[in-house]
């Protein structure tokens, strides 16, 4: 396959990783020949010219319109199971795994469509694959609070297949506060709790993820550097960041891999993991990522190790099955 890397890749765990954001052109296509959808682009190549973003929001623009192929159960079970191909090949051995069931309801697709689907894929992983999963429902932040309340009640009766609660989408203007009420809620019904924060956002919306959501894990939070006091907490609490290197170049997160702010996270003793996020938009899957920063920012194999080990030790698997990956 082309995707596969030349060396044998570290096993790890993919943490940030939306699935929606593994729709590769081929199958996007696919999928719209298949459910008679039209894409504004005749070909696969005009849509990959499209891949070229300024910011977040210039990303999920498109990331909105392409899910327009995504209607059935089947579809959602095609999608993460090229997903799951293409993580073993990059070592993944475990993956928890973000959906935006807002992005397909506002289309009409029931939400159980989506969870049916997914889960049809991760059921057989570990058989197919030999990837264990979780499933973690995000509230697009750029809806309303109400909304993600709604989201949060209508995925009540799937609640089993879901292992914590996320928050996505467009950054700035929309803190953490607003989602205070359903993270209370996903908390008493037994979920973990992670939150996008410090992408584009503020350290101060890394604070109220932490104090206001009481998250178990920041995904991104490189913007955490900023703030001395923070990075003190983070380490003292052991909270884990998700840092996606690839994305935040392609999103203008940071000029260049070459000045990415992850060795200087580790040197402040975070417990970074390194994670894909969108890997069919920002040109790399999980070992693609590992692979990257350890010829941008010259890691040696130990650093890459350790980076391996904090994707088992940051995930949400049980104790024993985490002690047989570490
Ligand atoms: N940030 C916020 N929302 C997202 C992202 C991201 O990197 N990817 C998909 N939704
Ligand atoms: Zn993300």
């Amino acid at each position: 396959s082309p995707s596969a890397p030349a060396h044998r890749p570290l096993p790890k765990a993919e943490l940030h990783l939306h699935i929606e954001g593994t729709l590769e052109p081929g199958l996007a296509f696919a999928l719209a020949e298949r459910n008679g959808v039209t894409l504004p682009y005749a070909t696969e190549d005009d849509l990959r010219r499209a891949y070229s973003f300024s910011d977040l929001q210039s990303f999920l623009n498109l990331y909105y319109a392409l899910m327009a192929v995504l209607r059935t159960e089947d579809d959602f079970a095609d999608l993460a199971d090229a997903y799951l191909a293409r993580a073993k090949e990059q070592g993944v051995r475990h993956a928890e795994i973000f959906f935006d069931p807002q992005a397909h309801t506002a289309r009409g697709v029931p939400i159980g469509t989506v969870v049916r689907g997914l889960s049809r894929a991760l059921d057989a992983a570990e058989e197919n694959h030999g990837i264990t999963t979780r499933l973690i429902m995000c509230f697009l932040r750029d809806e309303s609070a109400d909304s993600a309340l709604e989201t949060f009640e209508a995925a009540r009766p799937y609640l089993d297949r879901i292992t914590a609660v996320g928050l996505d989408s467009a950054e700035v203007g929309h803190p953490p506060s607003k989602f205070r009420e359903v993270y209370e809620l996903a908390r008493q019904a037994g979920l973990k709790c992670v939150a996008h924060a410090g992408e584009e956002g503020p350290a101060a919306y890394v604070w109220e993820a932490l104090d206001l959501l009481g998250v178990d894990r920041i995904d991104h939070g490189v913007r955490c550097l900023e703030d001395e006091r923070l990075v003190a907490r983070l380490v003292a609490d052991r909270v884990p960041l998700t840092v996606c290197p690839l994305s935040n170049v392609r999103l203008r997160v940071v000029d260049d891999l070459a000045d990415h702010p992850l060795p200087a996270m580790l040197d402040a003793g975070l417990l970074v993991t390194v994670n894909s996020d969108d890997p069919a938009y920002f040109g790399g899957y999980a070992d693609d990522n590992f692979t990257a920063v350890r010829d941008a920012l010259g890691l040696d194999e130990e650093t890459l190790r350790t980076l391996a080990r904090n994707s088992f030790l940051a995930s949400f698997l049980d104790e024993e099955t985490r002690a047989a990956y570490l």
